[in-house]
């Protein structure tokens, strides 16, 4: 009686030579993942450079923060110093600038905000704001307008002592930028 076949044994080849395919065959599936793997490694160092070269380089990242002294600025003066390629416009305000600022009523405001939320705590003399009308851009002249903050000349934005917009097309306050006291003297903006 003769025996029936295994279905897909292949009965008439010696066990050697299926052996020996089959290390064949794990060969080329070796060497084909080592030379995936290697294209991914090839593929990965031709990358990052490009990548790295995509990061901020030193000089960005440190002009993305300025640190200003502003012991030369009087009561009553402002300076003007750039952040990011903004004006900034940094006042020291007076008695009587902190006053109507503090006192104008949210009621009357476009764009209510206080002061208080504006400047910073026991700091109230110093005010930091981005030196560019809310409007369309252009840079208002300290100093000048009904409100004595700030009157853009291009289409007559006014902002008061707090960079508030009071009257004119302009729709926000002035911008408060990022900044710290680093000591009494010393804004750090950004
Ligand atoms: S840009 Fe300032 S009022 Fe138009």
């Amino acid at each position: 009686m003769s025996e029936e076949p295994i279905a897909g044994a292949k009965i008439d080849q010696p066990i050697d030579k299926c052996k020996e395919e089959l290390k064949d065959e794990n060969r080329r599936k070796l060497i084909t993942n080592t030379a995936y793997s290697a294209a991914g490694v090839g593929l990965a160092c031709a990358i990052l450079p490009l990548i790295d070269s995509m990061n901020p380089s030193k000089d960005v990242v440190a002009v993305s923060s300025v640190e200003i002294d502003v012991s030369n600025i009087k009561v009553g003066e402002e300076k003007t110093v750039m952040w990011r390629g903004k004006p900034i416009f940094i006042r020291r305000r007076n008695a009587e600038e902190i006053s109507a600022a503090q006192n104008a009523q949210l009621s009357e405001l476009k764009d209510p905000e206080l002061d208080s939320a504006r400047v910073k705590a026991g700091k109230e003399q110093w005010l930091v704001t981005i030196g560019i009308c809310t409007h369309l851009g252009c840079i208002p002249l300290n100093g000048q307008g009904e409100y004595k903050g700030w009157f853009c000349p291009c289409h007559g934005s006014q902002y008061d002592t707090s960079g508030r917009i009071r009257k004119g097309p302009a729709p926000k306050n002035l911008e408060v930028p990022p900044y710290e006291f680093k000591s009494e003297t010393l804004i750090k903006i950004g």
